[in-house]
């Protein structure tokens, strides 16, 4: 019964609109029809998850594919939350175990899921660009759960969508502060910010700032002082380590000391400012216990509204009704 009033209140919304992207790749690719779409599903998927009717079926006998080449923990239980919730079978495929390990190239691990009627592969990986070209060898629609420093497409979803619910007014000031150069997040937010006509700002250190940033509608600041004014969300990163940051910065304490995000700093930018954080969150560092643990903080909001909008994007792309051509024939 609850399945049958679901997919009632989703279809009245949908109206037969499809994505009109096959996979989510980049935020890029996504109209604000999409946009408004996604959103508006959140909203259905959301009010289904805390009315206690987490599980419904309506993606039963349906096989998602979890490819995650890289650590998770946000991303990777809520895809499987998601898959799980709308009734799917969800299949977790690790980096580490799979045959990757033994030379396979990561194309032919795809060809390999996909072979067995996979019906959504969500990807993540240390290589910007895999997603984009696994997306083309296999009939599966992907979904990108992060690649490399490029994109990381829900993540910015989930964010959009909270500050929606959270902020009073649709165009904000919105401020990134820490490493921009190596964070597939800012990829996305940048992206997806333009589009739903943020001002965008970002604090960081010279070294941490990606090139010719001000070509994508950035205003750019060293002293995140100087960018705190005027801002309706706060945006903190941990430093992208994995990915050699810390040798872009003289010292990680320095870093911290310029940029960590702490009450002071807070009470610079507009009185009812929200701090974000993609996560994981290194405290004390990239920001303060207090700011953290502040109702001003939406990071736990974040995390909880991540699984209605994954469940959103999953129903999205495997009840389109426009098919990838199967590159087998
Ligand atoms: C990511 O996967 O990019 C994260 O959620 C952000 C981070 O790792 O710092």
């Amino acid at each position: 019964m609850a399945s049958v009033n679901i997919l009632s209140k989703l279809k009245n919304v949908r109206k037969g609109q499809n994505l009109s992207v096959l996979d989510i790749i980049s935020i890029e690719n996504l109209t604000l029809s999409d946009l408004e779409l996604i959103f508006a599903l959140t909203r259905i998927f959301k009010d289904l998850v805390e009315t206690g009717g987490k599980k419904c079926d309506l993606l039963k006998g349906k096989t998602i594919v979890n490819f995650f080449n890289e650590n998770s923990t946000r991303t990777r239980s809520s895809f499987e939350l998601a898959g799980k919730h709308l009734g799917a079978d969800v299949i977790n495929v690790s980096g580490s175990a799979s045959s990757g390990k033994k030379g396979e190239t990561l194309g032919d691990s795809a060809r390999t899921l996909d072979a067995l009627n996979a019906d959504l592969l969500i990807i993540r990986d240390a290589n910007s660009g895999a997603p984009f070209q696994l997306a083309s060898l296999i009939q599966a629609p992907l979904i990108n759960a992060g690649d490399g420093w490029h994109e990381h497409p829900t993540q910015a979803l989930l964010e959009a969508f909270t500050l929606r619910e959270k902020v009073g007014k649709k165009k904000l000031t919105y401020l990134f502060v820490g490493d921009a150069l190596h964070s597939r997040v800012f990829g996305s937010q940048v992206r997806l910010y333009q589009k739903l006509g943020f001002e965008i700002r970002l604090a960081a250190p010279a070294t941490l700032i990606p090139k010719n940033v001000e070509n994508w509608g950035v205003k750019v600041f060293y002293k995140i002082e100087d960018a705190l004014p005027g801002c309706d969300a706060i945006h903190a990163i941990r430093l992208q380590t994995e990915r050699a940051a810390g040798k872009f910065v003289a010292t990680g304490r320095e870093y911290s000391k310029n940029y960590c995000i702490n009450p002071a700093r807070v009470k610079l930018a507009n009185k009812n400012a929200v701090i974000l954080h993609a996560g994981p969150v290194i405290r004390e560092f990239d920001i303060r216990t207090e700011v953290l643990e502040s109702k001003q903080c939406l990071v736990q909001d974040m995390v909880q509204n991540g699984l209605p909008t994954r469940m959103a994007l999953t129903w999205l792309l495997i009840t389109s009704k426009l098919k990838k051509t199967n590159p087998w024939k």
